[in-house]
């Protein structure tokens, strides 16, 4: 029996005991030398807080709004790919644990359970993240599919013409295990999702059906196929985001893919504060990379953020102890974050700003 968890960390220990190894480097892993990967994690290191004191924290509200949900603390489920790698229960046991928290969850394309079945077993609210196929019309019923599951928007990743080269996997000659498949893209008898899963590697299937040459049409297009908000995911410059807005973004959620993509860009929390003044709270920022404290929370909230999305954190809880995993993830990081607020003085989110950290 491992220790029990106090932190994050701890259960990525747990969950690496039990994880198969290619399994585990899928999850940890990071594009090429893993600079970026490691540097989310370094620059929220650098960054000190600056707490005020006496200011009457003896209650402490965390909720906050974002896009017209309430939203128990500013902590939601990043859309990760192949929850069942983790776990048996997968995708279901983090939409039941996002739904018993309130948290919100972002649901991938990707996901080894269909968006109909991880509706059917939420009880919070859900994003669909998309991937823009080479094949419109597959992207289109997706994003039918989640509007009709009851998905509140569509989050469009933009990091991902190809996949970034992923030195663990190729070592490790990751391919999905018996069992696990893409279930959103089953329907569409793409026999590539199916074969991949017996011979290839990720890369080919992603070169195979994601459309590489992506401009910023493909915001528009969305935007005319779908009622609901669109944010973009993956901005890392001001001249981008503001492009996002230009393109009618409802969101932009500030990310690096968590180290998997463009090894060598900064960490999202340094380049975050350049984006937040370029936006100017025209629209509603995420971040996401790094986050594994409530401290980190803290940190992005004070420089722009209006909610962190939390990829690996969730990951370890969820193959370390599935549901139950997710939970205390979740539990462990808003109370943490909770008492970060205390203890820097603030009562409540809209308390929280530049001037409580030190860059
Ligand atoms: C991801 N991420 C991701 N992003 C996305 O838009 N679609 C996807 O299918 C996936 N899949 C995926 C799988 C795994 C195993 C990981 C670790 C990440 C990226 C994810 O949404 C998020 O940007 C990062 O995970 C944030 O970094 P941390 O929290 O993992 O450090």
């Amino acid at each position: 029996m491992p220790p029990k968890p106090v932190n994050v960390l701890d259960f990525e220990a747990i969950a690496r005991e039990q994880m198969t190894p290619s399994a585990y480097d899928y999850y940890a892993g990071g594009a090429e030398d893993e600079v970026t990967l490691s540097e989310n994690r370094e620059a929220f290191r650098r960054i000190a807080l600056r707490p005020r004191v006496l200011a009457g924290t003896a209650t402490v509200a965390t909720d906050t709004e974002l896009l017209g949900l309430t939203l128990p603390y500013p902590i939601a489920l990043a859309p990760t790919a192949l929850n069942r790698l983790g776990h048996p229960d997968g995708e279901l046991a983090a939409a039941r644990a996002a739904g018993k928290a309130g948290a919100l969850m972002c649901c991938s394309t990707v996901s080894s359970t269909s968006i109909e079945d991880i509706a059917a077993a939420a009880t919070g609210p859900l994003w669909f993240q998309l991937y823009v196929y080479r094949d419109r019309e597959v992207t289109r019923d997706l994003v039918a599919r989640a509007e009709a599951a009851g998905c509140r928007a569509i989050v469009l990743t933009v990091d991902t013409p190809q996949l970034g080269r992923r030195e663990r996997d190729m070592r490790g000659g990751f391919t999905l295990p018996a069992g696990i498949s893409i279930c959103n893209l089953e329907r569409y008898g793409t026999a590539d999702a199916l074969r991949w899963s017996q011979t290839s590697s990720f890369t080919e299937y992603v070169h195979h059906l994601l459309d590489p040459g992506l401009t910023w049409e493909a915001v528009s297009w969305l935007r005319s196929i779908t009622a609901l908000p669109v944010l973009i995911k993956g901005v890392l410059t001001p001249e981008d985001a503001a492009l996002a807005v230009d393109h009618g973004a409802s969101g932009i959620v500030v990310s690096n893919h968590g180290g998997r993509q463009l090894d060598g860009v900064m960490a999202t929390i340094d380049v975050l504060p350049s984006i937040a003044a370029r936006v100017a709270g025209r629209v509603p920022m995420l971040m996401d990379g790094g986050v594994r404290r409530g401290t980190d929370v803290f940190k992005a909230v004070a420089l722009g953020a209006r909610a962190v999305l939390i990829g690996r954190a969730y990951l370890w809880g969820l193959a370390a102890d599935g549901e139950a995993g997710v939970s205390r993830v979740l539990e462990m990081l808003a109370h943490e974050f909770k008492l970060t607020m205390a203890l820097a003085g603030c009562p409540s989110i809209s308390a929280i700003t530049p001037a409580h950290v030190s860059r």
